[in-house]
């Protein structure tokens, strides 16, 4: 296949940071999707209904003439989020979630959450509004493992917390490993997963064989082969619990290439593409449409898009490097190398 048509794809997954970094992150994303969900990790983070909708503004003020984009807005959970929230945000037209970060799991995510048990009065009525969790699923202790860390949120937070709750809508955020996708597989229909195109297409060995490569480097981190093949095998199947989300996440070159180097890929000027590439690689490019554009909106309950978008088999080269802040860079996804699958 050549060509492909699909209705328009979301994205449930993106960070497009606050300020100048707008003028950059918001054309990007919105060339690439009709909806997409908008990460509350700012500094200081968004809160509340009333922060989501003012940060919506934000966003919207930077949306190219002509282009339809609808960002979806996310409150961040801290250990002091009032439950009343969870109304306000059932009543809301742009809020749909509650994302939670186990403090200090990533990027900005110091006000999270310290102990999941301290916000159940709030997770009770997320269940009873139907309004989904969104979950950074990594433990945070010292003394476990970076490559074992999501697996044992998986069993260590996650399995008590369904079965205390048992209706609530889940969202396992980014998943990287064999563990999560078959967790989420054993669950019922409120419970699903985002997949990012970095855990489609590499592994760690793409992070670390011939030297470190700061631009593979996203949390939560890449994992080995096999787990990269059940992704693949899950995202393609056609399953509607997986679903499209980039976790495009942008810092600057001199941020990636540091001592101390931040977590995030860069993927949203060629987000789709780069599902292609990799939905091709296994030959299943007519599974994308489902994974990109049906299931995310189904889970949340939104309406599908109605036009579509095509996606022609044709080389493309990734730019080497963006442009981003005032005078910095930023460097994409897959910097230099060309792909297979370009949008028209
Ligand atoms: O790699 C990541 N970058 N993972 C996250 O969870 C957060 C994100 C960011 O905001 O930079
Ligand atoms: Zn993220």
């Amino acid at each position: 296949m050549n060509t492909i048509t699909l209705l328009q794809p979301d994205d449930w997954h993106a960070h497009l940071r606050d300020g100048l970094a707008l003028k950059r992150t918001v054309p990007d994303l919105a060339q690439q999707f009709s909806r997409a969900i908008c990460m509350p990790n700012l500094v200081p983070p968004v809160k509340t209904v009333d922060e989501a909708n003012a940060y919506r503004e934000r966003i919207m003020a930077h949306v190219p003439e002509g282009v339809d984009f609808d960002p979806r807005m996310v409150i961040y959970f801290t250990d002091n989020t009032a439950p009343d929230e969870v109304r306000k945000i059932a009543d809301s037209e742009y809020v749909n979630a509650i994302k939670l970060y186990p403090a200090g799991a990533t990027t900005n995510s110091d006000s999270g959450v310290s102990d999941i048990r301290k916000v159940y009065a709030v997770i009770e009525q997320m269940e009873k509004h139907q309004v989904p969790l969104l979950l950074h699923g990594e433990v945070t202790h010292n003394h476990i493992d970076i490559f074992d860390r999501e697996k044992r949120f998986v069993d260590d937070i996650l399995s008590p917390l369904l079965q205390q709750f048992p209706e609530l809508k889940v969202v396992l955020e980014h998943i990287t490993t064999s563990d999560a996708a078959h967790f989420v597989l054993e669950q019922d229909r409120n419970v699903a997963a985002t997949i990012t195109p970095q855990h489609l297409l590499f592994n760690r060995n793409d992070l670390l064989v011939g030297g470190v490569k700061p631009h593979f480097y996203c949390l939560p981190i890449l994992k080995r082969q096999t787990h990269q093949q059940t992704l693949l095998e899950v995202a393609t199947s056609g399953n509607p619990k997986f679903f499209l989300g980039t976790d495009s996440a942008p810092h600057s070159k001199n941020a990636k290439e540091n001592a101390c180097g931040c977590a995030g890929c860069y993927s949203a000027p060629t987000a789709i593409e780069l599902y292609a590439q990799a939905f091709d690689q296994v030959s299943r490019i007519e599974r994308l449409e489902g994974f990109a554009s049906h299931f995310g909106a189904d889970f949340y309950g939104l309406p599908r898009n109605t036009k579509t978008i095509t996606l022609v088999k044709e080389d493309q080269v990734i730019p080497e490097s963006l442009d981003y802040l005032d005078g910095e860079k930023i460097i994409p996804l897959y910097a230099g190398n060309t792909i297979q699958w370009r949008k028209m």
